[in-house]
């Protein structure tokens, strides 16, 4: 059995910037389990599916047909056989992407490849319900935060640095609040710490120091 990092947390909280540098530094394949619920929200979008419609978005969700592989240290998504790339990083997405993510169908679905990639190798898994409910039995489970402003202010240059938009602090932080709250009152497999998960606060940490405390707290042997 493949050893799995679980990082789970609220949106801005540096889940990907460490999940990556974890995965880089131990040789572990980072695996992006939010890109999944944006792909699936992109597709349903782009096909006219209603969003808000949870039986529409429930049985569509069998039919979205998507492919990964190891690719430069992650796994990397291909949708009828092109990577999705930033189109899923648009704040239409966001806006849209947890009201997906509420559908069991949905859930179960993702759940399922998440779960199917541990015969790929070592992984670390982001996201918001890894340690909970993906690989619950797993003993390296974190649980990542920072304070909203913290977030917001990570997440906004994140997307200027990207180019996908431009939108001022509190634009982000009210979206991200939003999705927060979504996340977190769904009614499967809500956004929670998982018991016994490593809590970290990073909002007055380093990228490095984040990193170097899920290293120092894996169990014996993860980290060679
Ligand atoms: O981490 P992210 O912002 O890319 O996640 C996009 C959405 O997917 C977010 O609203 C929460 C949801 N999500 C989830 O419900 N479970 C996960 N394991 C990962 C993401």
């Amino acid at each position: 059995m493949a050893n799995v990092i679980a990082v789970d947390g609220p949106s801005g909280a540096g889940k990907s910037s460490v999940s990556r540098l974890v995965g880089k530094r131990l040789g572990y394949l980072h695996v992006d389990s939010g890109a999944l619920y944006r792909i699936m929200t992109w597709q349903a979008l782009e096909r006219g599916v209603n969003v808000d419609d949870p039986a529409a978005v429930a049985s569509f969700a069998q039919e979205v047909e998507i492919e990964y592989r190891p690719e430069g240290g992650a796994v990397a998504y291909y949708v009828n056989g092109s990577a999705p790339g930033d189109r899923i990083r648009m704040p239409e997405i966001n806006a849209n992407a947890s009201k997906v993510a509420t559908v069991k169908e949905v859930r179960e679905r993702i759940t399922g490849m998440l779960r199917d990639m541990a015969k790929l190798g070592n992984l670390v898994v982001e996201g918001r319900d890894i340690a909970t409910a993906v690989f619950p039995d797993s003993p390296a489970r974190f649980y990542l935060t920072a304070s909203a402003e913290a977030r917001a202010r990570r997440r906004r240059k994140e997307e200027i640095d990207k180019g996908v938009a431009n939108q001022s602090e509190e634009a982000v932080m009210a979206s991200l609040l939003a999705r927060d709250h979504i996340d977190s009152t769904r009614r499967h497999a809500p956004l929670r710490k998982a018991d016994g998960a490593m809590e970290i606060d990073s909002s007055d940490m380093t990228l490095e120091e984040v990193v170097e405390t899920v290293i120092n707290a894996l169990p014996e042997g993860w980290a060679q």
